[in-house]
């Protein structure tokens, strides 16, 4: 017996070697974890039970059968991230540069179909050369299987992908799919085709970082949420959102103790709008006053910053912020904004999470690259992703609320449960300015009788009443009892049951 339990610890001590100890020294030497430090890292200290620990590839073609390391370079598992159960693969970059063969996806399929039959998130690290190239396509097939996967769990559990390393071909569809992708800055990339192919194919040189590294793909592509320092804070990071998230579509989400006053009153927010409506200021603020602790997880941050999407806490509870960032764009909607927003309120909607939006929208950016562009169909993105969301649904108008952009933000039309405006509202088809000079053009050589039609329309429309004597507007509320009335609501829709008409799926302006 004592032979027995001698012999399996002695697999298990080569089996964390992975690659060896000159690997995992180029591994540290280029500022990385190694595949088992980064699920340490992410998981509660002790709680990772691993499975397949010994699942060797079958390859036979390239002497492939002379080195058939344990493990197959993907650590897989489970385990808990403050006591909340994560399905989890690690990728080792030093058994074969983490490239998947048939057996390395069985073992990430493994996980996956146990986190959809439990009900938990997948947590997928990935830092590989892509397919394992002496398998030719039995590699190929272990991706398309994985990605199968990834569509079936949309939705289903939250699906986050770190990518702490390579990742390129066809191997950056997995990550694609799922719900969020952060990656380390300096030491990751994603692209389709790297850099010698663009070159030869566009004549074009690029180095891989420009390509496809954490700044290209958080502020360029918007294909990446959000990117990191350094492999200890994506892991930090990653930790921090799972808190935010439930474990899947059958849950709520959870609810965590608080130590901040619901009814707490900001002064300070009743001076926030400027009395000049084109200075502008900063959304955040609000954001940050309204969240518990001011404990804002922001989700693209760096890209169409004109919206802002995040995940905050009220009364513990996790909540979704949309908010139009007055100091972008004067927080214009556009191609951009559309659909980072309408992923986000997707994720909400699919993950039963309320959403908090807050509003000052001068309208649609106008423009050739706009409209060019599509604005149309991405604008209708948004629109769509707000109409078809049953989750409890609260709205704030602090300030500029027009056109089009009033009805997509989440407006009463679409089915807003709660709708407010700031006394500072102005909720109408256009701005002053654009409404004097299309209603009155014959009149525009005379200044003083233009200033004077501006005056009025201003009287009429700049304000939050004529939407609020329509019932459009629930309440105009104080700005400094915001936190207080928002609260109220969220807490008043905690039993919201809506549904939408039966469907095979619907088909949103992709
Ligand atoms: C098998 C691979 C491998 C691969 C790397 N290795 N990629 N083994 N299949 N795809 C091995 C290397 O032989 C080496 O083994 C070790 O991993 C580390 O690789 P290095 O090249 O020494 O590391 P580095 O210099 O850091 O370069 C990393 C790299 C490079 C940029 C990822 O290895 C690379 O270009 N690899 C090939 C990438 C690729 O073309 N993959 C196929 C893409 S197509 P030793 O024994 O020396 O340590 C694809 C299609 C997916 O993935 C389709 C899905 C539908």
């Amino acid at each position: 017996m004592k032979d027995i339990l001698q012999e399996l610890e002695s697999r298990r001590e080569t089996a964390r070697l992975g690659g060896g100890a000159a690997r995992v020294a180029a591994q540290h030497g280029k500022g990385k974890l190694t595949a088992r430090e980064r699920i340490e890292l992410l998981l509660d200290e002790g709680s990772f039970e691993e499975f397949d620990m010994f699942v060797a590839h079958r390859c036979t073609d390239f002497g492939m059968e002379q080195q058939r390391p344990a493990g197959d370079g993907v650590v897989t598992g489970w385990g808990t991230v403050n006591g909340r159960m994560v399905y989890v693969f690690s990728q080792d970059f030093t058994v074969f540069g983490g490239s998947l063969s048939e057996t390395h996806a069985q073992k990430i399929c493994k996980i996956m179909d146990m986190a959809m039959q439990n009900g938990t998130p997948i947590i997928g690290i990935n830092d590989s050369g892509g397919a394992r190239i002496q398998e030719g396509v039995a590699s190929l097939a272990g991706y398309a299987e994985v990605f199968q996967r990834n569509i079936m769990a949309s939705g289903v559990v939250p699906q986050i992908s770190l990518v702490m390393g390579p990742c390129a071909g066809g191997a950056v569809y997995s990550p694609a799919m799922t719900d969020f992708i952060f990656m380390v800055k300096d030491t990751s990339y994603m692209f389709v085709t790297g850099p010698d192919v663009v070159k030869t194919v566009t004549n074009e040189v690029v180095t891989a970082e420009e390509l496809g590294g954490a700044t290209t793909h958080t502020r360029k592509s918007s294909v990446a949420d959000a990117a990191f320092e350094n492999d200890v804070e994506t892991l930090a990071e990653t930790r921090r959102l799972i808190d935010f998230l439930p474990l899947s579509n059958r849950e709520k989400p959870p609810v965590r103790p608080f130590f901040d006053d619901v009814s707490r009153v900001e002064p300070s927010l009743d001076t926030l709008i400027p009395a000049n409506a084109h200075t502008p200021y900063d959304m955040k603020e609000l954001i940050l006053k309204l969240a518990d602790e001011a404990d804002f997880f922001e989700i693209q941050a760096e890209f169409a910053k004109n919206i802002l999407t995040g995940f905050i806490r009220l009364e513990g509870s996790t909540v979704g912020v949309v908010a139009n960032q007055p100091t972008v764009l004067a927080g214009c909607l556009d191609i951009d904004a559309s659909r980072k927003a309408a992923r986000f309120v997707r994720f909400c909607d699919a993950f039963e999470i309320p959403l908090l939006t807050l509003v000052d929208v001068p309208g649609f950016l106008p423009g050739t690259a706009q409209e060019y562009g599509g604005v149309i169909k991405h604008g209708a993105k948004l629109l769509f992703a707000y109409g078809e969301a049953t989750v409890p649904k609260v709205t704030v108008i602090t300030r500029k609320a027009y056109g089009g952009a009033y009805d997509v933000m989440s407006s009463k039309h679409l089915r807003g449960d709660f709708n407010y405006a700031w006394p500072t509202a102005e909720i109408a088809v256009m701005g002053a300015k654009g409404a004097v000079e299309i209603l009155y053009r014959s009149e525009l050589g005379d200044p003083a009788r233009i200033a004077e039609r501006t005056r009025d329309y201003e009287a009429r429309f700049a304000n939050p009443f004529v939407a609020a004597e329509k019932g459009f507007i629930d309440e105009v509320i104080q700005p400094s009892l915001t936190r207080r009335r928002v609260c109220r609501a969220f807490a008043s829709l905690r039993g919201k049951k809506q549904q939408n008409p039966w469907k095979k799926h619907d088909n949103i302006p992709l």
